[in-house]
């Protein structure tokens, strides 16, 4: 019998990218989005890209009245909880908004997992828990440090709630996957980042200042005690980050689990500059990138890279693209959407 797997938020960038890796590697999966940050035409590519018929929920997944009802409709063996607001700016502004809505979303997923007798959930964390980490690169037994923006709170207290639901509900277990800086699209180019006005992150701003759209990216500081001065981070393939998620859920359906909380680091445990990127983007793709030094930007932190190791032996999963590939992957995905060439 074919697993079948409930990926909320699975319209979204990460979420979109691990539903075509889920049903490549096997899984049945049903997508629920309310669609407040992601398009239809997302889920449309999951289906182009795997001829899979793909069920999709429009679906707020903090309201009981709108969830459960996909448990009842879809029997699943598994979760993988993308859905949440993550914006690390607007958390700054709004941050009652960003307790409410990643708070509940996870309450209320784990109560329908419960309800319903579902043992299984993978959930978005971020390296952002790490902090300003005092040794590099951060294993996962890395203190974490206090949060610098409710958006990173919410990751930490999500963990949490994740980490007392396991041990007090036998038989559930979570598996916190802490991505480092997921970048790429799908080489197909169907699917792939759709940031909604100016982009925050640094390579949809790069990839719409190459096709014009933005007239110059800003390099948030030179000045950091890293070998060229720009901030050190550890990019990762949209598509690794996908498969990541099905080594977690395979572990878990498939009953390898250590212990009933988990977490993993995912990423490439290669640091890259800011500048380096930039670089690399212009001589892969033989574009140039129109862009200054400014100011450093508030909240950053100067450098953090994973430790991997954990991640690769027991998940049996490791990231395989480069940054040229993914990086090319970033433009072909933005010149198909602009309709380039
Ligand atoms: C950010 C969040 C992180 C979150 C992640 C989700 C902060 C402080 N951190 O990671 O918590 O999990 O997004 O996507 O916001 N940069 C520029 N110019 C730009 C944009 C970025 O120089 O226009 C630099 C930044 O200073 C940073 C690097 O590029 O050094 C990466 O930035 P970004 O893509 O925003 O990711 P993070 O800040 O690492």
């Amino acid at each position: 019998m074919k697993k079948r797997v409930l990926v909320t938020g699975g319209a979204g960038y990460i979420g979109s990218h691990t539903a075509v890796e889920l049903i490549e590697a096997g899984y049945d999966v049903v997508v629920a989005d309310d669609l407040s940050n992601a398009e239809m035409t997302a889920v449309e590519g999951v289906r182009r890209i795997t001829g899979a018929e793909v069920p999709f929920v429009k679906a707020d997944c903090s309201d009981p009245a709108q969830l459960f009802p996909i448990f009842e409709q879809y029997p699943v063996d598994a979760v993988i909880h993308f859905a949440a607001f993550k914006a690390v700016g607007e958390s700054v502004h709004k941050p009652l908004d960003y307790y409410r809505n990643n708070l509940s979303l996870l309450i209320t997923v784990l109560e329908a997992m419960r309800k319903y007798g579902v043992e299984n959930i993978v959930f978005s964390s971020s390296c952002t828990v790490y902090g300003q980490a005092d040794v590099l690169p951060v294993t996962e037994q890395t203190p974490r440090k206090e949060a610098e923006s409710p958006y990173g709170n919410t990751k930490k207290m999500c963990e949490d709630i994740l980490r007392d639901s396991v041990k007090a509900y036998p038989g559930l277990k979570g598996i916190a996957l802490r991505y480092f800086n997921p970048i790429g699209a799908h080489p197909s180019a169907l699917i792939g980042e759709l940031p909604r006005g100016v982009p925050n992150n640094l390579v949809p701003y790069v990839t719409q200042t190459a096709a014009g759209l933005r007239e110059q990216l800003s390099v948030f500081g030179d000045d950091y005690n890293t070998p060229d001065g720009s901030c050190l981070r550890d990019y990762i393939d949209v598509v690794d980050l996908a498969r990541a998620h099905v080594a977690a859920i395979g572990r878990m359906v498939g009953g390898r689990s250590k212990a009933p909380y988990e977490i993993f680091n995912v990423g490439t445990g290669r640091p890259v500059s800011v500048l380096e990127l930039v670089h690399t983007f212009e001589k892969v793709n033989g574009v140039k990138v129109n862009y200054k030094i400014v100011g450093r930007r508030a909240g950053d932190i100067e450098a953090v890279w994973a430790d991997t190791s954990y991640a690769n032996s027991e998940l049996g999963w490791k990231a395989e693209k480069s940054l040229e590939e993914t990086l090319a992957g970033a433009w072909n995905w933005e010149k198909h959407r602009r309709g380039i060439e």
